[in-house]
C-alpha cells in the first residue's frame, strides 16, 4: 500500500469572509497535499470551519440571525468559504464544520473522558478575558495590560468553570518541544518554552457559562466546551474518532503535519499535545507555524479594515497566479508584506516573462520550423547541452528536498532556475540562426527537443503550485505522463514530439493602469468596519418615526454650500415640502428630479445655511459610499413606510 499523508489547515472562524491571509495557509496546504499525491502518497487533506464561540454568537446577533444561519451563510453562501476554495482550486479531501452533529457528540464524549480520567475538574475562573480571541489571560501574559495576541483591551471575568490539568503535562510537552522536531520552524520552540512553559503552565479553563453557542457539556447543563478544545479535536473527529461518521482514524492518525499561523502555535504545540497525552493518543508528527501576511507592516484584520479580498484577486488574475505569488514571494516560516505592486510584478516577471515566454517561444519554434512535430533525425547530444540537461534531470530531487522542509519558495526557486537556464539556452543556441541552414536541421531539432523536455519537467513539477497552468503546459506538449517517476527522467518525450500552441499563459499587465484600477476595485464597502451597534429600542419608539414616500418636484444646489442640495418634494399633502440634504457630493440635482424617495416627515424643522429643512431624506452610507433610498415610482407620494 502507498504511503499515507495526513495534512491539515486550521479551521477558520466564519465570523467574517476570508481574506488573503487565510487563503495563504490553505494554498500552502493544498500545494503540499498535491505534491504528496504527485509522489504517489495516499493523502487526506482536511480543512473546515470552527463555528462556535462568543465571537460568532455576537456577530450573528448583530446581523439579526441565529448563529447557525449566520455561519451557514459565510461557509456555504455566495462567495463564502467553500466558494473561495473552489475558485482557488483547493483539493481538500474533507471539510469539517464544528457544528456537524457527529463532531458535536464526539466532543462531548472526549470532554467526558478527560473528566472521568481526572484531567478535567471543576473550579472557578477569575482572569482577564479577550472576547475577540476567546482567550483568558493571566496578568503576567498581558502585554501593556492588553491581549498579547491582538492588542485589544481585556475585561476581568469570573465564572465557575471546568479546567484541564495542563500543568501536569508541562514537563512532557517541554521535552517534546525541545528534544524532538515536533514543532517547526525551530525558532518557534524558543517562543513557546520561554513565553509559556518557563513562566509556569497553568491549568486551562475549558468551559464557559457566559454564552450558549458552543458544544454543551452534557453532564453539566449551562456549561459549553471552550471553543479551542472543540476546535483542536476536529483533526481527529474528522477521521471518525469518537464517532461513526468516518472510518479513517486508524489509517491517517497521527497527522503528518498541521500547518498553523504563528499566533495559534501555542494551542497546537502545548494544549493539543497535552490533551492527546491525557487521552493516551498518538501525537501529530509535526506542527509547522507559518508567518503572517502583513499589509503595510501590520496584521490584516477585518476590524482594522485592512483586509485584501482573495476573491477579487483570483477573479482578476486567475487562481494559479495568486497561488504562485503567495508561495513564491514569501518564505513560509516568516512574515511577509503583501502589496498589489509585488503581486503584479511577480506575474509580469516570473509568469509572463520567464515561464510564459519559455513555453510560447519553444512551442512556436517547433511549429515554425517543423510544423509542430519534431523530426526523428536529431543530432546527438553535445557538451553544450550538459548544463541544461543536468539541471532538468536533477530538478525533481531538488524540489522534493525543499518540499520536505515545507520550503515552497525555495522549491519554486529551483524550478525557476531551470526555466531561466532554458531561456538562456535559447539565446545561446540561436535556433533562428540554425534554421537558416538546412544542414543544421538535426541540431535545431535537438535544441528544440531539449527545450521541450525542460518545459515538460518544469511544467510537471509546477502542478502542485499551479494545477491549471501545469495541465495546460502539458497539453501543449501532447499530454506526456506526468507522474513522479516520469518527472525524474530526462528524455521521456518521444523524439517526434508533437506540440500544440495556445494563447499567452500569462499576458503582461500594465502596472500603473492596473494599480489604479485595483485601488478602485478594492475600495469596496466590505472593507469598511461595521458601525457600532445601537442600543435596543422598544417597538413603540420605532413607531413614532413617520417615514413617508416623497417625489422630487425640484432640486438645486444651495448657494455657498459644497454639501447641501435643496429639495422641493411632493409628500402627498398637496403642500410642497422643503428638505435640505448634505448629499451634493454624491448626486447632481438633475438626476434626482422625478425620483421617488423616502423622508422622515415628523422631524422638528431646522435651519441650514439660512433655509428651513422640514424633514430628512433616508440614505444608506458605508465608507465613501452613499445611496439614497429610492422606491419604484408606482407607489404614490404620501404612502407610509411601516
Ligand atoms: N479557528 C482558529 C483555528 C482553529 S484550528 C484547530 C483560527 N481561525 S482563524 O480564522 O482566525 O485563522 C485561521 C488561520 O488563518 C490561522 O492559522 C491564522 O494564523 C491564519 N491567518 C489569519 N490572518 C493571517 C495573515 N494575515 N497571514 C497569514 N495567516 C493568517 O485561528
Amino acid at each position: 500500500m502507498s504511503e499515507k499523508f495526513y495534512i491539515t489547515t486550521p479551521i477558520f472562524y466564519p465570523s467574517d469572509k476570508l481574506h488573503i491571509g487565510h487563503t495563504y495557509c490553505t494554498v500552502a496546504t493544498d500545494a503540499m497535499a498535491r505534491f504528496k499525491r504527485l509522489q504517489g502518497c495516499r493523502v487526506c487533506f482536511l480543512t473546515g470551519t470552527d463555528e462556535h464561540g462568543q465571537k460568532i454568537e455576537t456577530r450573528a446577533k448583530e446581523a439579526g440571525l441565529t448563529p447557525k444561519a449566520f455561519v451557514d451563510n459565510i461557509v456555504e453562501g455566495d462567495k463564502g468559504v467553500k466558494d473561495l476554495w473552489k475558485l482557488m482550486n483547493i483539493s481538500y479531501d474533507r471539510f469539517i464544520r464544528t457544528t456537524d452533529g457527529y463532531h458535536v457528540s464526539a466532543i462531548q464524549k472526549i470532554f467526558k473522558k478527560m473528566y472521568d480520567n481526572g484531567d478535567i475538574y471543576k473550579g472557578t475562573y477569575a482572569g482577564m478575558y479577550c472576547t475577540p480571541c476567546e482567550s483568558f489571560w493571566t496578568p503576567s501574559q498581558l502585554k501593556d495590560g492588553k491581549c498579547p495576541d491582538c492588542g485589544r483591551p481585556v475585561q476581568p471575568a469570573k465564572e465557575e468553570a471546568y479546567f484541564f490539568r495542563l500543568s501536569k503535562y508541562a514537563g512532557r510537552v517541554r521535552d517534546l518541544l525541545e528534544n524532538t522536531d515536533f514543532l517547526q520552524p525551530r525558532s518557534r520552540v524558543n517562543e513557546m518554552v520561554n513565553n509559556f512553559i518557563k513562566p509556569g503552565l497553568e491549568d486551562l479553563c475549558v468551559s464557559r457559562t457566559s454564552f450558549t453557542w458552543g458544544v454543551p457539556v452534557d453532564f453539566d447543563p449551562g456549561h459549553v466546551v471552550y471553543v479551542w478544545v472543540d476546535a483542536l479535536f476536529n483533526y481527529v473527529t474528522a477521521l471518525g474518532f469518537a464517532n461513526g461518521q468516518y472510518d479513517d482514524y486508524d489509517t491517517f492518525w497521527p497527522a503528518d503535519v498541521h500547518f498553523v499561523g504563528k499566533e495559534i502555535v501555542r494551542f497546537h504545540a502545548i494544549v493539543w499535545p497535552a490533551m492527546l497525552m491525557s487521552l493516551g493518543m498518538p501525537l501529530p508528527k509535526r506542527v509547522f507555524g507559518h508567518g503572517w501576511l502583513l499589509l503595510d507592516g501590520g496584521k490584516m484584520s477585518k476590524s482594522k479594515g485592512n483586509v485584501v479580498d482573495p476573491y477579487l484577486l483570483a477573479q482578476r488574475y486567475g487562481a494559479d497566479a495568486l497561488r504562485f505569488f503567495l508561495l513564491r514571494t514569501f518564505p513560509f516560516g516568516s512574515d511577509g508584506n503583501f502589496s498589489n505592486e509585488a503581486l503584479i510584478g511577480c506575474i509580469n516577471t516570473d509568469l509572463a516573462n520567464d515561464l510564459g515566454n519559455l513555453v510560447s517561444r519553444t512551442v512556436a519554434m517547433a511549429q515554425k520550423y517543423f510544423g509542430g512535430k519534431l523530426p526523428a533525425e536529431q543530432e546527438a547530444l553535445a557538451e553544450k547541452d550538459d548544463g541544461l540537461i543536468a539541471l532538468a534531470a536533477g530538478l525533481r530531487e531538488k524540489v522534493g528536498a525543499q518540499m520536505e522542509r515545507y520550503a515552497f519558495q525555495s522549491a519554486l526557486e529551483e524550478i525557476f532556475t531551470l526555466i531561466g537556464r532554458a531561456n538562456k539556452y535559447i539565446d545561446e543556441n540561436e535556433p533562428w540562426r540554425l534554421a537558416k541552414d538546412e544542414a543544421n536541421r538535426p541540431r535545431l531539432a535537438r535544441v528544440l527537443y531539449n527545450l521541450l523536455e525542460a518545459v515538460r519537467l518544469a511544467g510537471g513539477l509546477l502542478s502542485p503550485f499551479m494545477p491549471e497552468t501545469a495541465a495546460e503546459i502539458l497539453r501543449r506538449l501532447g499530454n506526456p505522463p506526468a507522474d513522479w517517476d516520469s518527472l525524474g527522467r530526462w528524455g521521456l518525450l518521444p523524439e517526434q514530439a508533437q506540440v500544440e500552441s495556445g494563447p499567452a499563459l500569462f499576458p503582461r499587465i500594465d502596472l500603473d493602469k492596473e494599480l489604479a484600477e485595483l485601488e478602485n476595485a478594492t475600495a469596496a464597502p466590505a472593507a469598511e468596519p461595521l458601525p457600532e451597534p445601537l442600543p435596543e429600542i422598544a417597538f413603540d419608539t420605532f413607531a413614532q418615526v413617520e417615514m413617508t414616500v416623497v417625489k422630487v418636484l425640484a432640486c438645486e444646489k444651495v448657494k455657498k454650500s459644497e454639501k447641501l442640495l435643496k429639495f422641493t418634494l411632493d409628500d402627498g399633502t398637496g403642500t410642497p415640502r422643503q428638505i435640505l440634504s448634505g448629499i451634493a457630493k454624491y448626486y447632481t440635482p438633475e438626476e434626482l428630479v422625478g425620483k421617488t424617495l423616502v423622508a422622515v416627515t415628523n422631524l422638528a424643522p431646522r435651519k441650514m445655511m439660512g433655509q428651513l429643512s422640514c424633514g430628512m431624506l433616508l440614505s444608506a452610507e458605508r465608507g465613501e459610499q452613499l445611496h439614497l433610498v429610492m422606491l419604484d415610482g408606482s407607489i404614490p407620494a404620501g404612502s407610509r413606510l411601516v
